[in-house]
């Protein structure tokens, strides 16, 4: 590990502020979490411990997969009934949006369903987008490092670390 980039206190604060508001924006709404497996565990978990009970709303998982051709990667999601979500407001909670790809591929289908489609990201990193996508609300926007911890992983390792630390570069480059 490089460093610790965000403390779990920090990030706990954090959340707390954005709870505060998502709560404000979904007090007269049919609010869904839809939660965005595996890396976003943490982030939801500590956002619904903060909600107090004050909203009466739905969660569930939802996960990608992607598979490396030789050309490119393809997303595909599993075993998730976009009929579930119908006429609900649905909140995409993910642990970080990156290039965008992962939310833009979520995002077509339930629109379609949904009554209303927003997203909630841990962390930000604009520097890498390939996609024309933010998400509304954001927990923390940092610069182009590969981070683990809080839900994120290498090689799914280190996930389970409370705070969000930096991995060494000669970990994953050669
Ligand atoms: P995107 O589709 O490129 O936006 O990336 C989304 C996914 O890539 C996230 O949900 C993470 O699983 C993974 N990812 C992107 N950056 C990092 C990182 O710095 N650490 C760990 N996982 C990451
Ligand atoms: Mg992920």
């Amino acid at each position: 590990m490089e460093g610790i980039l965000i403390s779990h206190i920090t990030i706990q604060e954090r959340i707390r502020a954005m709870c505060g508001q998502i709560a404000e924006d979904y007090k007269d709404k049919d609010l869904y979490a839809l939660v965005v497996l595996k890396g976003a565990i943490p982030f939801f978990t500590e956002l619904l411990f903060n909600s107090n009970m004050t909203l009466p709303f739905e969660y569930g998982p939802i996960k990608v997969s992607s598979y490396e051709g030789t050309k490119s990667k393809t997303l595909r999601v599993e075993q998730f009934d976009f009929n579930d979500v119908t006429g609900k407001d649905v909140l995409l909670v993910e642990d970080i949006l990156d290039t965008g790809n992962t939310l833009s591929h979520l995002l077509q289908p339930l629109q379609q369903s949904a009554s209303s489609v927003r997203t909630a990201v841990l962390l930000d990193k604009p520097e890498r987008r390939e996609k024309p996508i933010n998400a509304d609300y954001i927990g923390f926007t940092i610069p182009n490092v590969f981070v683990v911890g809080y839900g994120m992983d290498f090689n799914n390792r280190f996930r389970y670390l409370q705070h969000i630390g930096v991995l060494k570069k000669s970990m994953y480059e050669k």
